[in-house]
């Protein structure tokens, strides 16, 4: 083994030092299999730390160094030459050494996904996480990341970062240099800068994680990132209902759906994804109006994949995606129904929480959440599956959500029995009292429909909730 491989074993440990020629292989051709190099070995560093070891060894030993994400870079980037210089003191070749080849620093170990930042809409991810596993990580928090590509599976953060990838959604969200807000990288001295803070606003200095965006491997390793998430789904399915209802005046129905209640519907069913591909969440909105009105949709921003139905057959089958989903939920288990209402501008906010706050009462089960809904009076209803239909712990959690986003437990189902508890929630105490007593002057018996909409005062619990509601505490 020579001293270059030796230090390199060094910084990241023998298992993630290959040398293997049939292994090495997969590193070296890229992937439209017109660029081979010739490489000593792959290194697959662990951490930034390491990374840093690697570079300083590669500098110490005046080896060529070349860092790769997922390889699949379509213009021979991301591996060696086939001549790859290699010199350095060791006597594996000088400044005009052709032996050995190139060391190629595989990122694909750097697969820290730290947590969604809510409020900033922000995320740090270590350059070897794929987009695929980003647009997941974001997903189940509400968000989007905004670059997608058919290699997500593959490409990483670091890759499309250096490479500044564009993608299927740029034409709305921009490339990967717009969604870049900082970076970890080491320079090639071995040094490591970490600007991961995502400041909004910051003008001290050189902008390096730009720099960074498009260099191709050849400023920098990019270790993290600190990357813009955008609303999915909610946020912008609200934003587009209100540009409808700006560009035409006869909107009737603006409704929600995502691809949880999609997918349902369309097992049950076998309809056909609405649009070409699967999104992750869906806005159906009808219009009456024109042709003079359908021409001024352009200026809504409508996506350009929108399918619009203009006669009777094709809005039935449009409706049919978002008609069936309660059928479809209630055939795949007994739902947990909140029907929540908040204020439009919390929608994205409210979603943003919902899976966390169901996660923890799931408690590691599996419960999918499926959330639809009248998006335009800013009605969601949100169905979970799996708890125990007399278990109460993830309808109060949701119930509690909603109010603190100053939003009610019921938009449009009512109380009845499921909700008694939670409508102190909602309503204040001298409310419910007021209302106790018109019920009891029209029902002074207590003949009608007893159990249903207030809350049983010998049940200590609704008590609880009660208190909330005269400060409710909107964020
Ligand atoms: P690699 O291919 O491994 O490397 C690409 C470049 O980045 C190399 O120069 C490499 O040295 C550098 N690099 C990689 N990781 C790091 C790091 N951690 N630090 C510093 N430099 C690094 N591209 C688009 O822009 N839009 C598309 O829509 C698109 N669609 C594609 C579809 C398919 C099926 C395929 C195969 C490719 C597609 N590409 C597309 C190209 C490719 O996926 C992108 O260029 C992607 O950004 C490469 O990411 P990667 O992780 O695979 O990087
Ligand atoms: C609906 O909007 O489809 C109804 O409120 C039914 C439901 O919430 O499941
Ligand atoms: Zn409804």
């Amino acid at each position: 083994m020579s001293s270059l491989l030796r230090d390199l074993a060094g910084a990241v440990g023998e298992p993630h030092l290959l040398t293997d020629p049939a292994v090495l292989a997969g590193y070296t051709t890229d992937w439209t299999r017109r660029y081979h190099g010739t490489a000593c070995c792959v290194v697959r560093p662990g951490s930034a730390a390491e990374v840093s070891e690697v570079v300083r060894c590669c500098a110490r030993h005046a080896a060529a160094l070349v860092p790769q994400g997922g390889n699949t870079g379509l213009v021979g980037g991301s591996v060696p030459a086939a001549d790859s210089y290699r010199g350095g003191p060791d006597g594996h070749g000088g400044q005009d050494g052709r032996d050995g080849g190139a060391v190629v620093l595989s990122a694909t170990r750097l697969t820290a996904l730290g947590p969604v930042d809510t409020l900033a809409a922000q995320v740090t991810a270590g350059a070897g996480v794929t987009i695929g596993q980003l647009r997941a990580h974001a997903a189940r928090a509400g968000f989007e990341y905004g670059v997608d590509l058919a290699s997500r599976d593959s490409a990483t953060v670091g890759g499309t970062i250096a490479t500044n990838a564009g993608g299927m959604h740029g034409i709305r969200y921009g490339p990967t240099r717009a969604q870049l807000l900082g970076v970890a990288a080491v320079l090639a001295d071995g040094c490591v800068i970490n600007r991961l803070s995502g400041l909004p606003a910051e003008s001290a200095g050189y902008d390096l994680a730009q720099l960074l965006a498009g260099s191709e491997g050849t400023l920098a390793v990019i270790t993290a990132a600190r990357l813009r998430l955008w609303p999915a789904g909610v946020a912008e399915a609200a934003a587009l209902q209100a540009a409808i209802r700006a560009a035409v005046p006869g909107i009737r129905a603006a409704e929600y759906f995502e691809a949880a209640g999609l997918d349902l519907v369309r097992k049950r069913t076998g309809l056909a994804l609405p649009l070409g591909r699967a999104r992750a969440a869906y806005l159906l909105a009808e219009i009456a109006g024109t042709a003079v009105d359908a021409g001024r949709l352009s200026g809504a921003g409508l996506p350009p994949d929108a399918a619009v139905a203009l006669d009777r057959s094709g809005r039935a089958a449009l409706w049919a995606y978002r008609e069936r989903i309660t059928e479809a939920i209630s055939a795949s288990g007994i739902p947990h129904k909140m029907d929540v209402a908040v204020p439009v501008a919390r929608l994205a906010a409210f979603r943003a929480e919902l899976d966390g706050v169901v996660s923890a009462v799931a408690g590691g089960r599996d419960w999918p959440v499926i959330v639809f809904g009248h998006i335009g009076v800013g009605n969601l209803h949100v169905n979970v599956l799996g708890p125990d239909p007399g278990d109460t712990g993830v309808d109060e959690a949701v119930s509690r959500l909603a109010a603190a986003h100053g939003g009610s437990v019921s938009a449009e189902h009512g109380i009845g029995r499921a909700k008694t508890r939670w409508l102190g929630l909602t309503r204040a105490a001298p409310e419910i009292a007021a209302m106790r007593a018109i019920k009891t002057a029209l029902d002074p018996a207590g003949l009608l429909n007893p159990g249903v909409l207030f809350p049983d005062c010998e049940d200590p619990e609704w008590r609880t909730p009660a208190t909330a509601a005269t400060s409710p505490t909107p964020t």
